[in-house]
Parts: structure tokens; sequence; C-alpha cells
């Protein structure tokens, strides 16, 4: 199966994702292009090491929204990729593309859905949050994407423990190591598999 990832940051989960495509779950997957909305991603560096295309693909380039949604659709279709993975992406995508990839776009979020989640909670603001709640568990969640942040079908959640001396950052460290860089290869291996259905806003797992 081929695949687009789009970014926004440093990566990590895009780097999960070519390290299983090498020695892991995912040998027989693979990346055809990696979306960046930023040309300062580091991600981009680790799509280059690797021989993987990269666009740059901005809203601010492009005259209007729906343009920049046209875009982003044209580009992955042209590439072929079957599944678009947001690894770590920060834009919210615009209706024509969730549409034309109805069910086969997934985002990796830092935290138990649905606390934690919605518009403004990236990067370490959900481990901010869960500390300040107080919870006992924190994680990671794959879910399908809509046209909402975090609400669409929920497929993977793992979590950790909270630790007594947990700050942000190194809950923040925990649960990409632990789960993050765990969950997303492993939804991709699942979906590839033909074991994800969806019915109702509810994913099964075959
Ligand atoms: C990860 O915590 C991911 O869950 C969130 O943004 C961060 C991206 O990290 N959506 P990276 O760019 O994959 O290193």
């Amino acid at each position: 199966m081929k695949i687009a990832v789009f970014v926004s940051g440093g990566g990590t989960n895009l780097q999960a994702i070519i390290d299983n495509t090498k020695t892991g779950i995912l040998k027989d997957i693979e990346i055809v292009l990696v979306v960046s909305s930023s040309p300062d991603a580091y991600a981009l560096e680790r799509a280059a090491d690797n021989g993987i295309k990269s666009a740059v693909i901005r809203s601010k380039d492009y005259p209007s929204k729906d343009d920049w949604d046209q875009a982003m659709t044209d580009a992955v279709k042209e590439s072929g990729a079957e599944l678009i993975v947001l690894a770590g992406y920060l834009s919210l995508l615009g209706s024509k593309i969730v549409s034309a990839f109805s069910n086969r776009i997934i985002n990796i979020h830092p935290s138990l859905i649905p606390s934690f989640c919605g518009p403004g909670m990236y990067g370490i603001k959900p481990h901010v949050a869960a500390l300040a709640r107080g919870v006992k568990v924190s994680g990671a969640t794959v879910h399908f994407v809509n046209e909402n942040y975090d609400s669409g079908p929920i497929l993977l959640q793992k979590s950790v423990d909270i630790l007594p001396d947990d700050t942000p950052e190194i809950l923040q460290k925990r649960i990409m190591e632990e789960c993050e860089w765990q969950i997303l290869p492993k939804a991709i291996r699942l979906i590839a598999d033909g074991r994800v259905e969806i019915n109702n806003n509810i994913a099964y797992i075959r």
C-alpha cells in the first residue's frame, strides 16, 4: 500500500513509520509523499535522507483556502497514495481532501481522546492539561480524520501511567516513545490488511 505522510515539525512519528518500512511491520508499505505545512520542518530532512519525495504546501501560498485544499488533494491523488497519515500535522484539513479520502486519513493525537483534544490542544499543551487535571493515566490516540479537530472514529489508543515526578516534557517524551511510535505504525498495518471497518462513527477491528 502507498501512503502519504503529512508533517509540520520534528517528524519523529514519520521516522517511526520509515523505520517500520525498513525493518518492522510495514515492509510492504511505501511512503510516496511527505507533505509539510512548513518549509522549516525537520521532518523534511528525514524524508530527504530516506529518498522520499516531499512538498511544502502552505495555505498562505494560495489565493483561497479552497485552492489550497484542491492543491493538497491533487498532490496526494497524483502520488498514488491510498492512505494519508497525519503525523504531527498542525493544520485543519479542508473539506475537499477529507471527502476525497473519506475514512482514508488518520491522525495521531498525544492524549486519550476525548480528553485533552480539540482546537489548540497540540504540542506540549495536552500534557500540561493532563497534569493540571491530575489524571492518573494519559497516552495517545490514532483516529480517523473528519473536518473537525480530533473527532473522527477512534482506531487505537495506548496509555501510560502518570508518575510522581512527571513534568509536561517528561510525559510528552514517554507518550511519544511508548505510545505514539507504537500505535501509529500498527494502525497503518491494520488498515493495509483491510481489518478496519467504520460504522456510525465507530471503528471496528476485525
Ligand atoms: C506528536 O506528539 C503528535 O502526537 C502530535 O504532534 C507531535 C509531533 O511530533 N500531533 P513529531 O513531529 O512526529 O516528532
